[in-house]
């Protein structure tokens, strides 16, 4: 069948939050193990997919009750007050984000339940009205309250025995009780939730943390100590509740560079175990654009019928010199698919298809689109990285050696960029800017990038190094003639 490319003005937005993601959403493997609750922390780069996931989860079909947290504007200023002083420094926050994720999930429960008479729907329901006026406070209102009613009816929970009336959230410098207390009223929060989920057969509950690198800055050492303390309470909670067989979960979706730079003592295990990191494939790349060519266009059309047959230089398919210019991320392949499209859109035919000129053309646009998004990426952790893309742009060619980078960057670097030559190279590869050249078998090498090949590793020997070919364009450089 033909098709043309006139019927279609875009692969869809490149952001989850603005794109019709739900009309095609591609349930990977990563869904499913979510779904089968062997994850809490799902980790991927920026545009790998974290919110598409939870969209699908809290608005699309989905056999649980999920609730989206999205933390864009969330105060975490007020949040950073809510300091447990009695803990050490990364349980500072565990109480607090313990309380947030009780409270979430009270409400969805107290939002479902049917028997307003049971003995903790009351006292649930009135501890929301004393304390946030009903049962769906907004999330930055969580932890505004400077204090924490508890009347009479409401719960009753209890420290050692003894019941307490009201948590002060604000608290001085000499204060050390606020973790003690928020976690005894936390705790017969869940077990009211216990009570009626089990009364009335509810659940099962999944809440959704999302947008945690929202308006992060340079060395924020607050937000990850925060950050620390949610994963930490997630964890607990997940503990907890699956203990007694609680349906209640939370699961938090983090941006992979800044997990790396947490460092906490319980980071490896909970890596190793309940982690999922969201990595995509050829394949999978590429049913995910299938699905938006069917639901887009027509059920029978696909990449195939979409592209004009004739190979690009060097014998290698479109699909092939697409990706090649990507982190293997699906907003990287929608950029450079839209960017393609309206190359093509330009030409008069009739009957529209991806030619090899258009491809090629889109690869300007392209390209300063993935040195936006890897600003985004960078500067949070390197606000000077420009000054080693430079380098590599005044070295002309995208292959370059060691000793020539440390000269244009050193020359380059200011005062304000503690950076030095060789942490920038090191820095540059994390984020798969660039790759190494790595010996191997029969005498031959091939570049190892991070994003390719994450068990190679940073090699800090190297000599020889590649700029990811998805910058060639933003940063002039040319391929080296041989
Ligand atoms: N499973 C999927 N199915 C369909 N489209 C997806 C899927 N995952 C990601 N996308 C698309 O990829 C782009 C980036 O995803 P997004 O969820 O915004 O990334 P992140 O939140 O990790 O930065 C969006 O356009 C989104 O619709
Ligand atoms: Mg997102």
């Amino acid at each position: 069948m033909t098709t043309s490319l006139r019927n279609l003005t875009s692969f869809g937005d490149v952001a989850a939050e603005d794109d019709a993601v739900l009309d095609y959403f591609l349930a990977t493997d990563a869904v499913a193990q979510i779904e089968r609750k062997q994850a809490f922390l799902v980790l991927g780069r920026k545009g790998a997919g974290k919110t598409a996931i939870v969209r699908h989860f809290t608005e699309g079909m989905s056999e649980s009750r999920s609730r989206p947290l999205n933390l864009r504007g969330y105060p975490w200023a007020i949040h950073a007050q809510r300091i447990d002083r009695g803990g050490s420094e990364v349980e500072a926050y565990v109480s607090s984000w313990r309380y947030l994720i009780a409270l979430e999930f009270a409400s969805m429960v107290l939002e479902d339940s049917e028997r307003p008479q049971h003995d903790k729907v009351e006292a649930l329901t009135s501890f929301f009205k004393d304390n946030y006026g009903g049962i769906n406070p907004s999330l930055s209102d969580v932890l505004r309250p400077k204090r924490l009613r508890i009347s009479k009816f409401s719960l009753q929970p209890t420290i050692l025995g003894n019941s307490i009336g009201g948590v002060e959230l604000e608290r001085g410098p000499g204060d050390l009780q606020l973790g003690s207390e928020l976690n005894a009223l936390t705790t017969s929060i869940m077990e009211s939730c216990y009570a009626i989920v089990a009364n009335e057969s509810l659940g099962p509950y999944v809440l959704h943390f999302d947008e945690l690198d929202q308006g992060l800055s340079a060395s924020d050492h607050t937000r990850e100590k925060m950050l620390i303390g949610l994963i930490i309470a997630a964890r607990d909670v997940r503990r907890e509740c699956a203990k007694v067989n609680a349906p209640m979960i939370p699961v938090v979706y983090l941006r992979t560079d800044l997990w790396d730079d947490l460092e906490f003592s319980d980071k490896n295990k909970i890596g190793q175990t309940l982690t999922l990191r969201l990595e995509w494939t050829n394949e999978s790349l590429l049913a995910l654009v299938n699905e938006r060519l069917k639901v887009k266009l027509a059920p029978s059309i696909h990449w195939e019928s979409i592209v004009e047959p004739s190979l690009m230089r060097g014998s290698q398919t479109k699909w092939n010199h697409i990706l090649a210019r990507t982190f293997l991320r699906p907003r990287d392949v929608i950029s450079f698919l839209n960017a393609s499209l309206s190359e093509s859109r330009m030409r008069p035919d009739e009957i529209l298809v991806l030619s090899n000129s258009d491809i090629i053309n889109a690869r300007e646009q392209y390209s300063s689109y993935l040195k936006e998004e890897l600003d985004d990426e960078i500067l949070p952790h390197w606000p000077k990285w420009e000054q080693a893309l430079q380098a590599c742009s005044a070295m002309n060619t995208i292959t370059f050696d060691r000793e020539d980078f440390r000269r244009e960057y050193e020359g380059r670097r200011t005062k304000d960029n503690p950076v030095g030559a060789d942490d920038a190279l090191a820095l540059l590869y994390r984020f798969s800017v660039i790759g190494y050249s790595r010996r191997s078998g029969y005498g031959g090498s091939s570049w190892a990038f991070q994003y390719t090949d994450p068990q190679a590793g940073w090699d800090n020997a190297a000599t020889r190094f590649k700029v990811h070919l998805g910058l060639k364009e933003y940063a002039k450089l040319r391929e080296e003639r041989i």
